[in-house]
């Protein structure tokens, strides 16, 4: 076809997808088509507007590389991430919800004892955290692995200072489904915003803050793995989360001890902060 304008390009479009052999492939590339001429006939872009769109986009590409995934950042900070774990963590009630897993997981983590201090040395106010792992009908769930990891009190985490591992682990959960270990308090910090998503966000007039958490991945045979945090009560940034990942089931109190015997024995010579949280896991398969 030939002579296409504003109102017919958008059928030809469609029209050269037919054969597409894989139905989901036609169904995205129909949609994705569709909702593009749309969005293109609402906001009328000049030709410079499209070439600094393709221009910003080339940028957060050229951005990412093995520590530094730009694109993430972009899903994460329009609210993409969200939306998808929404849609994909349709969350029965009792269940733990879910959040973003964020740039910062590594595969590199290694595993503790129950009761280890995971800071390996970093400076800050000690965290005492402790819960259980449970299934929906409230049995514990016995050797449950909880991944955790989480910033240093100036909200760096370790892969942002150097190659040294320090406040991530891997725990196994007992008998009980109770898991307990040391570490040092986070802070709310910014998302890297020196790349071409930070320069978005300044242009929105938005923030780059999270406010203080702690990431947890948790996993079971038999159980889907839940990817979540749990955030500070109080922080400055609950309700302008500049990735929209907080959830009110999510926000506990950090609560502050005076130094003195912590609820695991340990002497504490210093004053410090206590996270406890009970995980509710969904059991996997199709009867979840
Ligand atoms: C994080 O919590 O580690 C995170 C999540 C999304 C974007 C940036 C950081
Ligand atoms: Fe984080």
């Amino acid at each position: 076809m030939r002579d296409l304008n504003e109102e017919t390009i958008t059928a030809e479009v469609v029209t050269r997808l037919a054969g597409a052999t894989d139905p989901r492939v036609y169904q995205i590339s129909e949609a994705l088509v569709r909702h593009l001429h749309a969005f293109l006939r609402e906001i009328e872009p000049t030709q410079a507007e499209w070439a600094a769109g393709i221009d910003f986009l080339t940028r957060v590409g050229q951005m990412c590389d093995a520590n530094r995934q730009e694109f993430i950042l972009l899903s994460d900070t329009l609210g993409a991430s969200m939306l998808v774990d929404a849609i994909n963590h349709r969350t029965p009630a009792g269940a733990t919800e879910t959040t973003v897993l964020g740039p910062f997981f590594v595969e590199q983590r290694k595993p503790f004892p129950l009761g280890e201090n995971m800071s390996e040395g970093v400076d800050g106010t000690p965290m005492y955290v402790s819960g259980t792992v449970r299934g929906v009908d409230g049995s514990p769930i016995a050797g449950a692995t909880i991944d955790v990891w989480h910033s240093d009190e100036e909200g760096f985490y370790d892969v942002q200072q150097g190659d040294e591992l320090a406040m991530r682990g891997i725990f196994t959960a007992d008998a009980a489904g109770r898991f307990w270990f040391w570490s040092v308090r986070p802070k709310y910090y910014p998302i890297p915003d020196d790349g071409p998503v930070g320069e978005m966000l300044a242009a929105q007039g938005r923030h780059p803050f999270r406010p203080e958490h702690v990431h947890f991945m948790i996993s079971a045979p038999g159980f889907e793995t839940l990817v979540t945090h749990i955030f500070a009560e109080g922080d400055p940034y609950m309700d302008s989360d500049v990735v929209f990942g907080v959830k009110n089931s999510l926000i506990t109190p950090y609560k502050r001890h005076q130094a003195g015997t912590a609820p695991d024995g340990t002497q504490v010579d210093r004053d410090y902060v206590e996270l406890n949280y009970d995980f509710v896991l969904k059991a996997s398969g199709p009867s979840a």
